[in-house]
């Protein structure tokens, strides 16, 4: 069963096991939420949650959560997956300005897939890569923080280089055609929705950036 228009989505988001309901209660025991000691991954912006079911099942061994602000995005993403068994992975529906009161120092990396590109001035500090949510991922990193980003928007990119960068983060690996690279690069198989779409469109490039701070 998928997600469709006719049905509700805070129906659904308040019956699928996928949905993390009172997240704040588990901050800092997450790994305790999971019943293991695996890496925790967040996306943020996860939208109808094509990447993060697809890294959920090509990695069992890591637990994955999927934040999403908007309840019909987040009803759909789990409504794919009525009748799956997916015990590494669940999703939250909430603004990623909060992740500090929903974690603690626990995650290991954190995705920023084809985020809203803001690209008026006045809307810089919405930017998943602005100071400000650099800052707030200080706070839910566990020791190493790693943040993998893809988009499409250029203006985008550009800025979250220069601010990651601005910020100490160094580059494992840069794409400026994540789909075209003679060396592929990880998991660039797994495809958002977005990304997934946007390929249909034809052969337009996609950037990509793996970067870390380690102490
Ligand atoms: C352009 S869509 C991309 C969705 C998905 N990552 C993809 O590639 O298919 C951006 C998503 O980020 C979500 N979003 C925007 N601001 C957010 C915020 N502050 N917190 C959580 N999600 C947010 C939007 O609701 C939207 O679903």
């Amino acid at each position: 069963m998928e997600y469709n228009k006719e049905m509700n989505a805070s129906n659904i988001l308040n019956v699928s096991n996928y949905i993390v309901k009172n997240p704040t209660q588990y901050k800092g025991k997450w790994n305790k939420f999971f019943n293991n000691n695996n890496p925790i991954h967040i996306e943020l912006g996860m939208g109808r949650g094509n990447f993060i079911i697809g890294m959920a099942k090509a990695y069992p061994k890591i637990n994955f959560i999927g934040i999403e602000l908007n309840e019909s995005q987040t009803a759909y993403a789990a409504g794919r997956l009525v009748g799956q068994n997916l015990p590494n992975l669940k999703m939250i529906c909430m603004n990623a300005n909060d992740l500090y009161l929903v974690f603690g120092k626990e995650v290991d990396t954190i995705y920023l897939t084809f985020s809203e590109p803001w690209p008026k001035k006045i809307d810089e500090s919405k930017r998943f890569t602005h100071v400000n949510y650099l800052k707030t991922y200080d706070r839910i990193f566990k020791k190493n923080k790693h943040i993998i980003m893809k988009t499409d928007n250029k203006g985008l990119f550009a800025y979250s280089l220069e601010s990651l960068s601005q910020y100490w983060y160094s580059f494992k690996r840069v794409s400026l055609d994540l789909h075209h690279e003679e060396e592929p690069i990880p998991n660039s198989n797994i495809l958002t929705d977005f990304e997934a779409n946007y390929q249909k469109e034809g052969n337009k490039p996609i950037y990509y950036v793996d970067a870390v701070y380690e102490d």
